[in-house]
């Protein structure tokens, strides 16, 4: 079985456009997780803009599957994640300008291999978000990190069929060696009900972390209704 992560951080840039209360994401992980979702995805970054530390801590609490935390290596996200015990942290970058996380993490970064040593030491395991590029991808590996989750964003923004071609057989050779390597092999950004099957086609991925278009179809059909159709394609 494919397992699908949800990125809730969209439900809690809504709650933060009015600083309020609502909508909670709390409840948007529950009732995901009641519609089939195995794994909660959130962000919490530097500036606080959607997901707090009082959802993670939440979430940690009341969620029945996974808790992936995505966040920049820095010295206050290792002691926060350390505190919170989620299941992954996915290790990715971070630019306070940007809209979104744009491009994967740079791997030669120093001091990487001793954050990602003392996350694991804690019993937490390592993802890291990296372009599909096979000489990170082996970086990765010998950083020490158990898993690589491949950023799609590239091949989600492509329009063209040729060029759409010519990046998912970068993707493909990507994630093979992460499966040689014997990392776990996990894809995200930028995947909807459409490009998935790009995706799925290789048949090399055993988690897809989805946000922005499963939210984006919750706010007309239901946050349930909208995983249990994108779980219904993933396993299929
Ligand atoms: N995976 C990672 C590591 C991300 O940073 C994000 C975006 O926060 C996602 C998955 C989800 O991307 P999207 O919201 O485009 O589906």
């Amino acid at each position: 079985m494919i397992a699908l992560g949800i990125n809730i951080d969209h439900i809690a840039t809504l709650r933060q456009a009015r600083q309020g209360i609502e909508p909670e994401p709390v409840l948007a992980a529950l009732l995901a997780e009641q519609a089939g979702a195995d794994q909660i995805t959130v962000h919490l970054r530097e500036d606080r803009r959607h997901i707090q530390y009082r959802d993670v801590q939440l979430l940690r609490s009341i969620i029945q599957t996974k808790l992936n935390l995505e966040m920049a290596p820095t010295a206050e996200m290792v002691t926060i994640a350390k505190e919170l015990k989620p299941d992954t942290v996915t290790l990715v970058p971070e630019k306070r300008e940007e809209i979104t996380t744009e491009g994967g993490l740079n791997l030669e970064k120093p001091g990487l291999d001793k954050i990602i040593a003392e996350l694991k030491e804690a019993g937490i395991e390592v993802s890291l978000f990296i372009e599909p590029d096979v000489s990170m991808i082996k970086l990765g590996d010998r950083l020490g990190a158990q898993a690589i989750e491949i950023h799609t964003g590239a091949y989600a923004n492509l329009k063209k069929d040729d060029e759409i071609k010519a990046e998912l057989q970068r993707i493909q050779k990507a994630a093979k060696t992460i499966k040689s390597s014997g990392l776990r092999c996990v894809a995200g950004h930028g995947i909807n009900y459409k490009n998935i099957y790009g995706l799925l086609q290789l048949e090399l991925f055993e988690e897809y972390n989805i946000g922005h278009s499963i939210i984006s179809r919750a706010v007309f059909t239901g946050i349930e209704e909208a995983v249990r159709e994108m779980k219904r394609i993933l396993n299929q």
